[in-house]
């Protein structure tokens, strides 16, 4: 574990010399990438009148938890529903979600409690974290898996670097996930790599290249039209 630019804590894995986020500041780099340059993005569509508009996320690599939970806390806030999706090969245990010090940085009810729920819930199958937000973790890796078509809003991409990852960065995989997501969805990821901007086009995405978060000059922002 260890401490970043904002306070907030990351994982460091020494097998392959990476961390979980940005030693530039965690929280800070979730907010940016996932809840700025998407959550924020995509909900600004057409609301239904009398009925909160729900959002259906998919994120590759639950980890921490930590976009699970920011999401929630956006989701809050802003009066939408959520359906979120999460596939994680390697889950936590116990000792070190427990650990993490999300709620020194985040300020809101409840952080810790919210992060212990999704954490704690029920592996492959939907659980109601709150009326406004179910919760669906998937134990499993993302080559292995087949994903139901044209559903997700909202894909968080998040896997391990393609340096250290570079199978789950590939054209084969950017079109299951298009595939995967309703027209007008959008993928947001930290990387801007030449490859992967490649990959995903190939794989149909129009990309767009954002401001990055402190310490990365750019991401990308890829749209099913
Ligand atoms: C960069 S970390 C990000 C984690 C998370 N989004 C967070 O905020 O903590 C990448 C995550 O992907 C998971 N992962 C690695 N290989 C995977 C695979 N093949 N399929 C699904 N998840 C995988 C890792 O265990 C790790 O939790």
């Amino acid at each position: 574990m260890k401490i970043t630019s904002d306070g907030s804590h990351t994982l460091y894995v020494p097998e392959l010399n990476e961390h979980y986020h940005s030693i530039h500041g965690a929280v800070q780099e979730s907010n940016h990438v996932f809840i700025e340059a998407g959550l924020k993005v995509v909900d600004s569509g057409q609301w239904t009148v009398g009925r909160k508009r729900t959002i259906r996320v998919f994120e590759v690599g639950l980890g921490t938890g930590l976009n699970a939970l920011l999401t929630y806390l956006e989701a809050k806030k802003q009066g939408i529903k959520i359906e979120y999706t999460a596939i994680e090969a390697f889950p936590l245990e116990k000792e070190i979600y427990t650990a993490l010090n999300f709620s020194s940085v985040i300020t809101g009810e409840n952080v810790d409690a919210i992060l212990n729920l999704i954490h704690t819930s029920a592996w492959n199958t939907p659980v109601e974290l709150s009326p406004d937000y179910v919760l669906v973790k998937r134990h499993d890796a993302l080559e292995n898996i087949v994903l139901e078509t044209d559903k997700y809003d909202l894909v968080y991409f998040d896997a391990f670097a393609p340096e250290v990852q570079p199978e789950l960065w590939t054209e084969d995989i950017f079109r299951k996930i298009y595939n995967a997501m309703a027209n007008g969805g959008i993928l947001v990821t930290y990387c801007c790599k030449g490859d992967v901007k490649r990959a995903m086009k190939a794989a149909g995405f129009t990309i767009e290249k954002l401001h990055g978060p402190p310490g990365k000059r750019e991401m990308l922002r890829g749209k099913k039209f």
